[in-house]
């Protein structure tokens, strides 16, 4: 088990790695939401003041959209194996009273993700394929005129619909974030305590503590 150095109690939740390329999507997510809302509907137009101005939203929305999509990748990717659901996650999704009850004990043990994380993880990873695909048969200064017009206007609507679903996942993700206690510190810090481990995630935490099975 990865102890942190300075505090027994603490242990590592997530690599550095894997925190700096998370803060990297977030931070091109917000970057691509903002100007892609501004590019959207006049009345969110303002959002672009904050970004360099309308052009400078025009220009960079595709390339850090890209940017966004490859680092996610890198980020996703290596996360699968463990967002795999099982069948005890059926059970822990229908017992969600239970959970925002604080009353977890009730359901079955959780690995290193609950089924509410695994399944926006899916909803993400669609998202971000839906997101690039579209996004390259709209993009007008390199891809656009190689499609014939209704499925680039097709590529607008799915490209809209995506970014919806999207930004409203990622809402539920940080109020989630936010709202369990401990939760902000495994992807800034890295670490989480015993404790938290073996209140949420606890077949983790016992996969952390069998003498072979830690990491
Ligand atoms: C903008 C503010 C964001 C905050 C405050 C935030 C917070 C967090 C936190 C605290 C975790 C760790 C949860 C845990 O270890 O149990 C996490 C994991 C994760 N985050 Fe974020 N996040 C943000 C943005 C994003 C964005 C924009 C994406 C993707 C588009 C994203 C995708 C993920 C994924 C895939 C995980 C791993 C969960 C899993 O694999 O099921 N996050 N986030």
């Amino acid at each position: 088990m990865a102890e942190h150095p300075d505090r027994a109690d603490l242990i590592l939740r997530h690599e550095p790695r894997e925190r700096v390329l998370h803060w990297l999507v977030a931070v091109t997510f917000l970057f691509a939401a903002a100007s892609g809302l501004a590019l959207f509907h006049p009345a969110l137009f303002w959002l672009a003041g904050a970004l360099g101005g309308g052009t400078w939203s025009v220009v960079l929305h595709p390339f850090v959209g890209l940017a966004m999509a490859l680092l996610f990748y890198a980020f996703a990717r290596p996360l699968w194996a463990d967002n795999r659901l099982t069948p005890g996650d059926r059970v822990w999704l229908r017992g969600l009273r239970d959970v925002v009850d604080g009353r977890e004990d009730r359901l079955p043990e959780v690995g290193k993700y609950n089924a509410g994380q695994k399944v926006l993880y899916f909803v993400l990873v669609a998202c971000l394929v839906l997101l690039l695909l579209s996004g390259l048969v709209i993009w007008r200064r390199y891809f656009a005129g190689y499609f014939p017009g209704r499925v680039v206007r097709l590529g607008a609507l799915l490209h809209a619909f995506a970014a919806f679903v999207i930004v409203l996942g990622i809402v539920v993700h940080v109020a989630a974030a936010l709202w369990l206690k401990g939760s902000v510190g495994a992807m800034t810090r890295g670490t989480v305590t015993l404790g938290w481990a073996w209140k949420h995630h606890r077949a983790w935490f016992r996969e952390l503590v069998r003498p072979t099975g830690g990491r």
